[in-house]
């Protein structure tokens, strides 16, 4: 009887064995690679909006309080996007005209909301709450960066689990006094560790069960 396979065919069938699984290691890999890369993530890429609004316009020139707009930050889980209304109070008086704010105006007229996109989205089995983070001393620029040199928004951060907790294991690394929270320019002192601590003292940081997965898995 003649060989039915030749040596050959078992070195081509141990690369199919072996081949295989490999191939799909290396392709979850990438994949994965891919999914957790800056270009997925859109980290410090400017998110194209219906009207080109500029923080930098509004917060550094004209000077507007991040919480002028951003009305649930003290109280709520909630920053807020502002409504059109918000917009209207500056905006039926100067650059009324604006071909720019013509979807502003729209909106106004129609009164269906503007769409912004969202920059930042935790994926929904995250509980976040801005309130307590704005209450004991964390600031908007050391989650958000330097908002108010952005043209248009982006993400400085990409909100990982480990960066929450890089926070929640050592929060005096990062803490300022709660009513410098939205400065834009405020700097941390030489001695920020001994500061940090000394702040969680002040403001009765509950550091303990921080980083509890209870806390952000609820
Ligand atoms: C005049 C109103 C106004 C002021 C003042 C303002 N913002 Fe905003 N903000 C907006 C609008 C409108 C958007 C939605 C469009 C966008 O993402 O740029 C936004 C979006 C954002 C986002 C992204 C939200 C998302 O989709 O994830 C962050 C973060 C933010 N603002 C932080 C700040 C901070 C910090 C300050 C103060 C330094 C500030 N804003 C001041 C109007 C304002
Ligand atoms: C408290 C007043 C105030 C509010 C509220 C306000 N703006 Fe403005 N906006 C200004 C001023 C002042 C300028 C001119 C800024 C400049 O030229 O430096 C401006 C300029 C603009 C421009 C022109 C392009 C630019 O950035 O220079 C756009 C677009 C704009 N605003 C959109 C918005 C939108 C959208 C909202 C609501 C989310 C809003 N503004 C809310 C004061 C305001
Ligand atoms: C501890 C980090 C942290 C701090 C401090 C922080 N933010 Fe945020 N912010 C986030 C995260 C995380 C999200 C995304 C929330 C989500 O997807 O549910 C977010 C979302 C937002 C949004 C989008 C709308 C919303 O309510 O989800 C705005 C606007 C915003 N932040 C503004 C601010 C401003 C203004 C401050 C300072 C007063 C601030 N943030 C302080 C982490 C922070
Ligand atoms: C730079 C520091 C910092 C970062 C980053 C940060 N946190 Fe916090 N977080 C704090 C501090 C400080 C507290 C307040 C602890 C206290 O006194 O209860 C807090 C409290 C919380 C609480 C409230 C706990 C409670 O008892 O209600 C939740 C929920 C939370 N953080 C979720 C998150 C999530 C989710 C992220 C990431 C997306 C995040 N935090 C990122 C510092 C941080
Ligand atoms: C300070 C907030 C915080 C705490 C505490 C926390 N997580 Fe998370 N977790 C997050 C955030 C934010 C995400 C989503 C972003 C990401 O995928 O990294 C996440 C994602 C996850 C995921 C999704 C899988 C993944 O990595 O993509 C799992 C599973 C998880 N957490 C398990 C846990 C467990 C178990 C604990 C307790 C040991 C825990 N977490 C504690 C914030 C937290």
């Amino acid at each position: 009887m003649g060989q039915l396979f030749l040596p050959r065919a078992n070195a081509i069938a141990r690369l199919i064995v072996v081949g295989i699984p490999l191939l799909a290691v290396v392709s979850a890999a990438a994949l994965f690679a891919y999914a957790r890369s800056d270009f997925w993530t859109k980290i410090d890429t400017p998110f194209d909006q219906p009207v080109p609004f500029s923080h930098k316009h509004h917060v550094a020139d004209a000077g507007i309080d991040c919480r002028y707009c951003h009305t649930g930050v003290e109280q709520s889980p909630f920053a807020g996007i502002p409504p059109t209304e918000t917009c209207m109070t500056c905006h039926s008086q100067i650059w009324k005209d604006a071909p720019i704010l013509q979807p502003v105006r729209d909106s106004w007229q129609t009164g269906r909301p503007i769409k912004w996109q969202r920059v930042h989205d935790l994926p929904d089995y995250v509980y976040f709450d801005h309130s307590i983070h704005v209450a004991k001393g964390v600031g908007c620029a050391t989650c958000h960066g330097q908002v108010n040199e952005m043209p248009l928004t982006w993400k400085t951060q990409q909100l990982y689990m480990r960066w929450c907790l890089d926070c929640h294991r050592q929060p005096e690394k990062f803490l300022r006094p709660p009513n410098e929270v939205v400065s834009m320019s405020y700097q941390p002192p030489r001695d920020q560790l001994a500061f940090g601590k000394q702040l969680i003292q002040q403001n009765k940081v509950h550091t303990a069960g921080l980083t509890d997965c209870y806390t952000c898995h609820r």
